[in-house]
């Protein structure tokens, strides 16, 4: 049995869980049925709402005589009348609310399992989330306990360990720690139905994250007891996979609606923004005049066809590469949820590792916490350890995102007004751009996500001191003998001017400006060629590869030439000794690799980095150009992102094959199933 994941997003993933049972595609939204009295007949759940897999509790069927003699003799899924996977619960929740259960803890997992539960779960104990520590640590304790025996008994069940930890993060971590070590299959967080009830979603996102990380990243992720749309988005973001949802009975059962951002009484509405089989049918005033018999049925259905459209947008949202701007979104729909997004940001250098390195969707700046991304925290990170300027360009022209781009021809007629009055001399400027990401030298510019991004022109405060902190950083690692700002970026302008004392920046008014001052300041006049294109593809290759990646790659430079689209005029080959060893890709503008360029990059570069090892058996057939599978990976550099680059290697480091990531370097040595590495090319197809 096992998971693997097919997109992502975040910490997000589209996946596929097989079971006794047949696979489910999660992120999945498991509907409760009731097995005295299901609100919503089974059938229908499969035909109508096309649920894959259900949920029911296992202890209201071992304890109902009846029940649980047809549930021993004939199975669960006959009893329910469902062929599909079954996930059955153990009584915990029941435990929480009445204070005690009839069963013993592994006598409960033994009956699941002797009814043929798809997916059964260890009698945990939670309580009040707020309970003192000495109490929440004593159940965490005991609930570790419980999950190392119930492993013996799991038998041909997937058996699912449940997190707890009350609301404290550091309790929370360790007992995700200690359940990975046990040969669980699902982790479920639970005890988290008290601070959803309460809307304190600020400790639910602390919850989720400490528990998560803390987490094998190849087994699937249970929130449970969380039923409500409005923050599927976001935990899915945070790496949940599975749902279950009492809520859409629970809550019409007091005739409430569930929305996508939020629950309203029926009696509130006098109309209702949905057009499910429902709504299309009854409008407000009719069901408000019904009798509450009738009316909860519907209200029911109603509830559950608003929840599995969400899951569906969550979906649609991982496959564009729009999970965080979804999330961003949901995140406004309530104050609570608001500030619970923002503790996201705390944890930016932990979820990059997950985050793939490009997306099919532009970057969206939609708001301040836009900037707590894993993809502007990238950018800043590898500006800072993978970038130095070009050594002979000595004056920094800086010109501001005006909100156009690409950047270079939004100033197409600046730069070459000043080449022009220039002269010899334009081979002292060093062009960068000033945007929210903060500085972008011009060789960088059609990066992801800096070309692929969507940006507003007017920045908060916040905005503007995250720019200022980047150009800080910037400065302290790369100096010039002069910088100077070109005014046009309204917001920028203010910044820069603000703090141009301290970095000895002369603004300027226009190009005849930029021009007359930098005549002004360059005294020699010796003035070394320089060739813009190897600088663009140095830094580039730095950026992407890590430093020293450029020199590996382009030097000696007579070796190098390069090819440029005949629609965009852009680089697009690269060629050494006339051999073809790099592909700049326009929509990206990330290198693809042929084995001739790994090559060089594996002499260079110290090992582990872009290397994913195989072991012989694999050997073959990767350099044939098959994929790699995660069960022949021996070792790899933990720092590979999803869709990255890599360099697929033996055990004595010979290159094999090319091609791009599809889990992140620490998953690369967990997963069972999947693919790691989609290859490109492998050495022996590329020989001929
Ligand atoms: N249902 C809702 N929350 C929980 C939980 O924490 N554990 C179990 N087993 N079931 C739940
Ligand atoms: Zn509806």
């Amino acid at each position: 049995m096992a998971f693997e994941i097919k997109y992502r997003d975040g910490m997000g993933r589209i996946g596929l869980l097989e079971t006794p049972h047949g696979r489910v595609e999660t992120p999945a939204l498991m509907p409760v049925v009731n097995p005295k009295k299901p609100v919503i007949p089974v059938e229908e759940l499969v035909k109508t709402y096309k649920s894959e897999i259900i949920i029911t509790n296992s202890y209201i069927i071992y304890r109902d005589p009846e029940l649980r003699e047809e549930a021993l003799k004939r199975g669960v899924h006959e009893l329910l009348g469902f062929k599909g996977p079954i996930m059955t619960d153990s009584g915990a929740f029941q435990m929480y609310v009445y204070g005690d259960v009839q069963v013993e803890p592994l006598e409960i997992v033994r009956f699941q399992r002797e009814m043929g539960s798809d997916i059964g779960v260890i009698l945990d104990i939670f309580g009040n989330p707020y309970e003192e520590e000495s109490v929440v640590r004593w159940w965490v304790e005991e609930t570790v306990k419980r999950a190392q025996m119930a492993v013996a008994e799991k038998g041909n069940m997937l058996l699912a360990c449940t997190v707890q930890g009350g609301r404290y993060p550091h309790l929370r971590a360790e007992c995700a720690r200690k359940l990975s070590e046990l040969d669980a299959d699902v982790y479920p967080i639970g005890g988290v139905v008290p601070l959803m009830e309460n809307y304190k979603f600020r400790d639910l996102v602390e919850v989720i994250i400490s528990s998560k990380l803390n987490l094998p990243p190849e087994k699937p992720v249970h929130l449970f007891g969380c039923g409500h749309p409005m923050i599927f988005a976001i935990a899915v973001l945070l790496g949940c996979d599975l749902f279950d949802s009492a809520s859409y009975s629970k809550y019409a059962a007091d005739d409430r609606v569930i929305l996508p951002t939020r629950t309203v009484r029926l009696e509130e509405l006098d109309y209702i923004p949905c057009s499910c089989p429902v709504c299309s049918k009854y409008d407000v005033k009719e069901l408000k005049e019904m009798r509450r018999e009738e009316r909860f049925p519907l209200i029911a259905r109603h509830n559950l066809f608003v929840s599995f459209e969400e899951i569906r947008r969550v979906k649609q949202a991982i496959k564009e590469g729009m999970l965080w701007e979804l999330a961003e979104q949901r995140a406004r729909a309530h104050p609570n949820l608001t500030a619970a997004f923002r503790v996201i940001g705390k944890y930016v250098d932990k979820m990059e590792r997950y985050d793939p390195v490009i997306k099919k969707s532009a970057f969206f700046h939609l708001s301040c916490e836009s900037l707590s991304r894993p993809e502007p925290y990238r950018y800043a990170k590898r500006l800072k350890e993978r970038y130095k300027r070009p050594p002979d360009a000595k004056i920094l022209l800086l010109l501001p995102d005006r909100g156009e781009k690409p950047y270079t021809v939004d100033y197409s007629s600046e730069l070459s007004e000043l080449k022009k009055a220039l002269g010899d001399l334009f081979n002292h400027v060093h062009v960068a751009f000033l945007t929210i990401f903060g500085i972008v030298p011009i060789e960088l510019e059609e990066i992801y996500p800096v070309q692929q991004s969507v940006i507003q022109k007017r920045f908060t405060s916040d905005e503007l001191k995250y720019v200022e902190h980047r150009m800080l950083e910037y400065f302290s690692k790369n100096t010039y003998e002069h910088v100077l700002y070109l005014r046009g970026g309204v917001d920028f302008d203010d910044l820069v001017s603000r703090i141009a004392y301290r970095f000895l920046i002369s603004m300027c008014d226009d190009v005849g400006d930029v021009a007359d001052t930098i005549k002004r300041i360059s005294q020699e006049t010796t003035v070394r060629p320089r060739v813009f294109e190897l600088e663009k593809l140095i830094a580039v290759a730095d950026y992407q590869f890590g430093e020293g990646a450029g020199e590996a790659l382009f030097m000696p430079a007579d070796k190098i030439r390069w090819e440029l689209s005949k629609q965009t005029g852009k680089i697009r080959f690269v060629y050494r000794d006339d051999e073809l060893i790099l592909t700049l890709v326009p929509t990206t503008g990330f290198f693809t690799l042929m084995p001739r360029a790994a090559k060089l990059l594996v002499r260079r570069l110290e090992y582990p980095r872009l290397r994913v090892v195989v072991n012989e058996d694999a050997e073959p057939f990767v350099k044939r150009g098959r994929s790699v599978f995660p069960k022949f990976i021996v070792d790899c550099d933990p720092e590979i992102r999803p869709e990255e680059e890599v360099i697929v290697v033996n055990e004595n480091d010979d290159v094999l094959a090319v091609g791009r990531a599809l889990l992140s370097g620490v998953e690369m040595k967990r997963f069972r199933r999947g693919v790691a590495v989609k290859v490109r090319r492998g050495v022996e197809k590329s020989k001929k």
